[in-house]
């Protein structure tokens, strides 16, 4: 697989526009200094902890190339990825500051080489086994290597083991890339939105059923 034109400079899949989706997510500090974790149907904590690595071991990944939880020092990096494959409605710093250590956020990176090349964002909501992609991102010079499906994997694995059984997301129609990323992973299109960005961009909105743990 070689290595493709970069898709333009898109906002993200799934940034606010007109949907009713996970705003507090997006806004609340859920990690916020006295705010206690939520009890939700998903598995504890510890339980998540242990099974996470493990879920993360089992996708599989281009040659040379890593994927595990952000940690802080991933921070400068994050927001600098945010500013090259995102052309407005960036993530702040201060967002990832939030996110990174919030009990309803899953966000992953792909590193080599101490390098960080990909991020991925995925939102949980309390009581609700369905979860929101709300940001996907390969650096530039590292796409068409299959970077962006494996962190796509990893997240829709590692959301399973916090009990998620559906992911949504929005992509802007004219985002190719991302829409055949999602169509090729099992994405099924089940909206389509008007004017859903701040720019009056449409959007699609996707949504796929995560395999059942429970079942062989
Ligand atoms: C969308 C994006 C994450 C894809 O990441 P990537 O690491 O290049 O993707 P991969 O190499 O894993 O490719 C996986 C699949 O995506 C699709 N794809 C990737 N780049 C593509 C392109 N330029 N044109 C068409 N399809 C493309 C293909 O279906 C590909 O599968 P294939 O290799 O079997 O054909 C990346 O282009 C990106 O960061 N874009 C800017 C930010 C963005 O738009 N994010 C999505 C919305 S939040």
């Amino acid at each position: 697989m070689g290595l493709r034109r970069a898709a333009p400079s898109l906002t993200h899949a799934c940034e606010a526009g007109t949907g009713d989706w996970f705003p507090a997510a997006v806004a609340a500090p859920v990690h916020a200094a006295g705010v206690q974790p939520e009890r939700h149907n998903c598995a504890p904590i510890d339980a998540r902890q242990r099974l996470a690595p493990a879920s993360l071991r089992a996708v599989s990944t281009p040659p040379d190339i890593a994927l595990r939880p952000a940690r802080p020092g991933d921070l400068a990096a994050l927001v600098a990825l945010e500013q090259t494959a995102f052309a407005y409605d960036r993530m702040s710093r201060r967002q990832y500051q939030r996110h990174l250590g919030s009990d309803r956020a899953i966000l992953l990176v792909a590193e080599s080489a101490g390098e960080l090349l990909g991020s991925a964002l995925l939102f949980l909501r309390r009581h609700s086994d369905l979860a929101r992609l709300y940001s996907l991102a390969t650096a530039a010079a590292s796409r068409g290597r299959g970077v962006g499906r494996a962190l796509l994997s990893a997240i829709e694995a590692l959301a399973i083991t916090r009990g998620i059984r559906r992911i949504r997301l929005e992509v802007r129609r004219d985002n190719t890339a991302a829409v055949a990323l999602y169509e090729g992973h099992g994405y099924r299109r089940v909206a389509a939105l008007d004017a859903y960005y701040d720019d009056g961009a449409d959007a699609w909105r996707y949504e796929k059923t995560l395999p059942d743990p429970a079942q062989p």
